[in-house]
Order: C-alpha cells, then sequence, then structure tokens
C-alpha cells in the first residue's frame, strides 16, 4: 500500500527511473516510482524498442530482394502491410513495458501513476484526473527524460508533420517523407521507411550527416543508403513547411539559395530536448541548469541536497544504457554508498543496415588529440561469414596508441551494434592491442573483423589479397 514517506522517490520510469529504482531497493531502500505516462518511458514505448522493432521488419523486407540467388523462389512481390506491422511493434512494446510492471512489483517499489511535481523540501505531488496524492521521499532521482524538440517553425504543427513520439502508427506507408535532421533518429527511420516502399529525402543543415560518426564509417553509409535511393541533402536549414494541395512544402535554405521539396509526410527528427514539466517550482527554487538540462555532477547529485538527476534530463549520452548506468550510480550514492559515472567507453549503436557501432575517439579526434596514433582497418569483402551471409558492405577500423591502447573502435557491417561490445570491453579492461588479438576469437564469425583489424596494428600480416589490402589502407 502507498505510504506517505519513503527513502527514495524516483521520478519517470523510463531505463534511468525504473533501473535506479530498482537499484535502490537492493540497496535496502524503500522506494516510490511517479509516472505519468508509460512505464518503460521513452525507450520502450515510442524509441528503442519500437524503432528497433519496426527497423526489423524493414530489415526482412529489404533482404527479401535478394533471396532468389539463394534458391528461395517468392511466387509474388512481397506486399508491406502496415497495419500488421504496427500489431507486431505494439505486441513487442506491450511484452517490454508490462516486464517494468512486473519488475516494479517484485521489488516492491510502490508506483504513482500520474505528473509528479517537486519541491526542494522533497515533497511530492502526484496528480492525475483531478485527483491528488503527495508523499515525501529523504532523495529524489529525477529522471523526468526527454521529448522531440519541435522548433518554432512555421507549418510544424499541422497535419502530416510527424516526430519520434507520432510516427509509430501511421495508418498506411507514406508514398514520400522528408526527413529534417539527419542525426541518429532521421537516419534510422530513414532506412526502415525506404525499406517498406516510402520515397525519402533527408535535409540536414549541417555539411554531414550523424556528425559524431567517423568520417569513413558516415561516407560508405551514405554511398549505401543513396545507393538504395534514399536522398540526402546537407547544407540544407529547413525554415518552414506549407500547404501545396494534399502535399506538404519544405522550404530550406541551402548553398544554392532557397529551394522548396514536397512529400506525402514530414518527420520533424531536429534532436531532443530535456523534459522539465513538474520541476519548475525545483527550478524556481535554484535548480541548476544548462541549456534546458539539470546540471549534475559525477555523483549525478545536482545542486540542491538530497536530490540527483540521470538520464536524458541531464547532459550526456542521450542513450537508454547510458540512462540507466547513471541510475544505478545515483541510486548508489542516494542509499549511502559513493559511486562515480565515467563516460570514457560509451557504446554508440546506430540501427541502420548494415548497422555502424563506435566506442571511443573518431580518426580525427584521435589524431588531434594523439598525432602518433594508428589507424588500421580491415574490410568485411574478406570476412567469411560477412561473405556467406552476402553482406559484405563493411569495415572495422581501430585506432590505437602509442603503448597499444585503443583510443577508439569502429565498425560498419552487419551486427556491428553487438560486435562493438568485445571493444568496449577491452577499452573498459585497458587492454592492448596484443592481448586483444590473443582474446577475440577468429572464424567463423563475424568478430574475425575485428581480430584482423587489430591483428593490422600489430603489424602482423592479415590474410587478405594485396590489392584489397593496398585499397583498404
Ligand atoms: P525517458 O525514457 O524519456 O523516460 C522518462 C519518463 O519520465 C517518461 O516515461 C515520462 O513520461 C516520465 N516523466 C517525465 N516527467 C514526469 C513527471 N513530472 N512525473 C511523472 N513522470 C514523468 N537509446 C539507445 O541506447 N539505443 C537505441 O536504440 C535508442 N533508440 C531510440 C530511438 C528513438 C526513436 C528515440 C526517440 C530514442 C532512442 N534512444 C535510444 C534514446 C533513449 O530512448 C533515451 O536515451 C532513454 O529513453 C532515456 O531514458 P530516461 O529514463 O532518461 O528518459
Ligand atoms: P540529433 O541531435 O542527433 O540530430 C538532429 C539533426 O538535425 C542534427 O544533425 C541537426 O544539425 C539537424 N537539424 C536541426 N535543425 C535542422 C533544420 N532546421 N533543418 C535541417 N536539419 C536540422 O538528434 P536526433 O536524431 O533527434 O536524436 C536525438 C537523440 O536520440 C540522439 O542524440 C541519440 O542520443 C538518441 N537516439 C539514439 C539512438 C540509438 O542509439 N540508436 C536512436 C535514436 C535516437
Amino acid at each position: 500500500m502507498a505510504s506517505n514517506h519513503y527513502d527514495l522517490a524516483v521520478i519517470g520510469a523510463g531505463p534511468g527511473g525504473y533501473v535506479a529504482a530498482i537499484r535502490a531497493t537492493q540497496q535496502g531502500a524503500k522506494v516510490a516510482i511517479v509516472e505519468k505516462q508509460y512505464l518503460g518511458g521513452t525507450c520502450l514505448n515510442v524509441g528503442c524498442i519500437p524503432s528497433k522493432a519496426m527497423l526489423h521488419i524493414a530489415e526482412v523486407m529489404y533482404s527479401l530482394e535478394s533471396v532468389e540467388e539463394l534458391g528461395i523462389h517468392l511466387p509474388q512481390s512481397p506486399v508491406f502491410d502496415m497495419n500488421k506491422a504496427v500489431a507486431f511493434k505494439d505486441k513487442v512494446v506491450k511484452r517490454m513495458t508490462g516486464g517494468v510492471g512486473t519488475l516494479m512489483k517484485a521489488n516492491n517499489i510502490d508506483v504513482f501513476d500520474g505528473l509528479g511535481f517537486v519541491d526542494a523540501s522533497r515533497t511530492i505531488t502526484v496528480t492525475k484526473d483531478g485527483n491528488q496524492q503527495q508523499f515525501s521521499a529523504d532523495k529524489i532521482i529525477l529522471a523526468n527524460g526527454s521529448v522531440p524538440l519541435i522548433p518554432p517553425m512555421p507549418g510544424v504543427d499541422s497535419a502530416n508533420v510527424i516526430n519520434s513520439d507520432t510516427c509509430w502508427n501511421l495508418p498506411k506507408t507514406p508514398d514520400s517523407l522528408i526527413c529534417v535532421g539527419g542525426g541518429v533518429i532521421g537516419i534510422e527511420l530513414a532506412c526502415m521507411f525506404n525499406a517498406i516502399g516510402t520515397k525519402v529525402t533527408i535535409l540536414e543543415m549541417l555539411p554531414h550527416i550523424l556528425t559524431p560518426v567517423d568520417d569513413e564509417v558516415r561516407k560508405l553509409l551514405v554511398r549505401i543508403l543513396t545507393k538504395r535511393g534514399i536522398t540526402i541533402v546537407t547544407d540544407a536549414k529547413v525554415e518552414s513547411i506549407e500547404e501545396d494541395g494534399n502535399q506538404k512544402k519544405v522550404i530550406a535554405t541551402t548553398n544554392k539559395g532557397q529551394q522548396s521539396i514536397q512529400a506525402e509526410y514530414v518527420l520533424m527528427a531536429v534532436s531532443r530536448r530535456a523534459n522539465t514539466t513538474g520541476l519548475e517550482q525545483l527550478i524556481e527554487q535554484g535548480l541548476d541548469t544548462d541549456r534546458n538540462r539539470v546540471r549534475v555532477n559525477e555523483k549525478m547529485e545536482t545542486n540542491l541536497p538530497g536530490i540527483y538527476a540521470i538520464g536524458d534530463l541531464v547532459h550526456g549520452a542521450g542513450l537508454a544504457h547510458v540512462a540507466s548506468m547513471e541510475g544505478e550510480i545515483a541510486a548508489d550514492n542516494a542509499t549511502g554508498h559513493d559511486a562515480k559515472m565515467d563516460y570514457d567507453v560509451i557504446p554508440n549503436p546506430i540501427y541502420t543496415f548494415p548497422e555502424i557501432a563506435f566506442v571511443g575517439l573518431t580518426e580525427a579526434a584521435a589524431k588531434e588529440k594523439y598525432p602518433e596514433a594508428r589507424v588500421e582497418r580491415f574490410p568485411w569483402t574478406a570476412i567469411g561469414k560477412a561473405v556467406a551471409i552476402g553482406e559484405t558492405e563493411g569495415f572495422t577500423k581501430v585506432i590505437v596508441g602509442q603503448y597499444g591502447e585503443i583510443l577508439g573502435a569502429h565498425i560498419i557491417g552487419p551486427d556491428a551494434t553487438n560486435l562493438i561490445s568485445e571493444f568496449s570491453v577491452a577499452m573498459h579492461g585497458e587492454l592492448t592491442v596484443d592481448e586483444i588479438a590473443d582474446t577475440i576469437h577468429p572464424h567463423p564469425t563475424l568478430s574475425e573483423g575485428l581480430r584482423e583489424a587489430v591483428l593490422a596494428v600489430e603489424g602482423h600480416p592479415i590474410h587478405i589479397p594485396p590489392k584489397q589490402t593496398a585499397r583498404a589502407r
């Protein structure tokens, strides 16, 4: 039964908040969690999970284009059914969010259903449908997350302008779609819509899409996506959205002056902003913020006593696994332990097909910081498993410091988001390339590409044809 005082209250039940709540109960605390909308937060309801379900469907659809060569004959062209795909996605989301509810129960965490308002005396007022509940807590973890950034742009509120909260239940496959923003959300969704038959144009205001990604990796992805028919326009800042019959007309400032492009739908993917709803009073009472995010130290403490903040609400990586880690750190500190967040080794996944994953520095950043850094890469064309599954577009690239330590690792290719963990573990454990080469198993896995790249850094002969070696370098 709900109480009126807890050791710890968590605001928001996303991957930051629900993990923090569980960790705190494991440390012996009596915990309440407040959630206004949906257990699992952005990630499980409108972020990581629905996007991965839809990307999976899209990738299956895309892979059907090349099954004939494998001896699989499709009597007719595959037909994509949006309603069924959405039903599949909903089933996945329901299962995952239901799991969070079960975890809350199993850990005796009291769930308050409603919008939580917090003040500096650590009183939490929860409102829902005109009803109000109030309780207090010794410590509070703010895990309010983020929401899509909607810039004040003419036409942005009109019909058929969607974002990552509203794009998951479309009644049909869009004929055409303009994606405003070539960040991770824009590119993953462009890849998804393209594979299910939508004509996609990406408009990105910077000179490149996916700015945090290593140049060489990005170049290959751009080549692959362009080959598939996705139009990528960079240096194109979208200024407004107009109507033109039953089409949307997007006006962008480009190097060639103002240009307009038309499509049935416009997807706004121009970044996310911290969700500070319910924190207004705290902010008035002096909660320190910086460019809309709550400022914290390495223990995830805010400037207000007993109040911590984590996840997308703070300046961090904007990733679910990082929110969870920050949640564990905050929960440990809130329950009398001493833990610090370390952002040095954070694997970054991008679920395009082929996938991209990286950890540590890009080549450009590494060379600027460590001029002696060495770079080696190994092409997937020479990996047996990659050839066998017909997915040879990709490579592994390793950047190594003068002592043989890994400064950065970048993979583009199938299963890159899983493979990157081998480098993450190695970097975390400060292994040198010599040590890694002995631990990564070659043949017949895709890890072969990781091992060969490491061996190449060590100066070992690598068994790929000389022509390819020269080209790859
Ligand atoms: P959120 O998940 O946003 O959860 C915050 C919760 O707090 C919400 O449920 C909200 O309703 C609740 N809340 C807010 N204010 C209050 C209040 N006052 N009272 C009560 N409840 C409140 N990351 C990855 O690592 N991998 C991916 O593949 C990935 N894919 C993504 C795909 C998309 C389309 C998007 C949009 C994001 C993706 N992310 C991914 C990012 C990931 O979703 C976020 O980093 C993660 O959800 C942050 O977790 P959080 O707990 O901080 O916040
Ligand atoms: P983002 O900040 O990564 O990219 C937004 C892009 O939009 C930028 O490149 C920016 O230059 C561009 N832009 C902004 N205004 C524009 C305009 N008017 N016209 C044209 N371009 C414009 O933000 P995004 O893609 O919304 O993602 C937010 C966060 O969600 C990511 O930073 C990431 O942390 C998280 N995420 C992670 C995923 C993963 O791990 N696989 C998947 C999806 C999201």
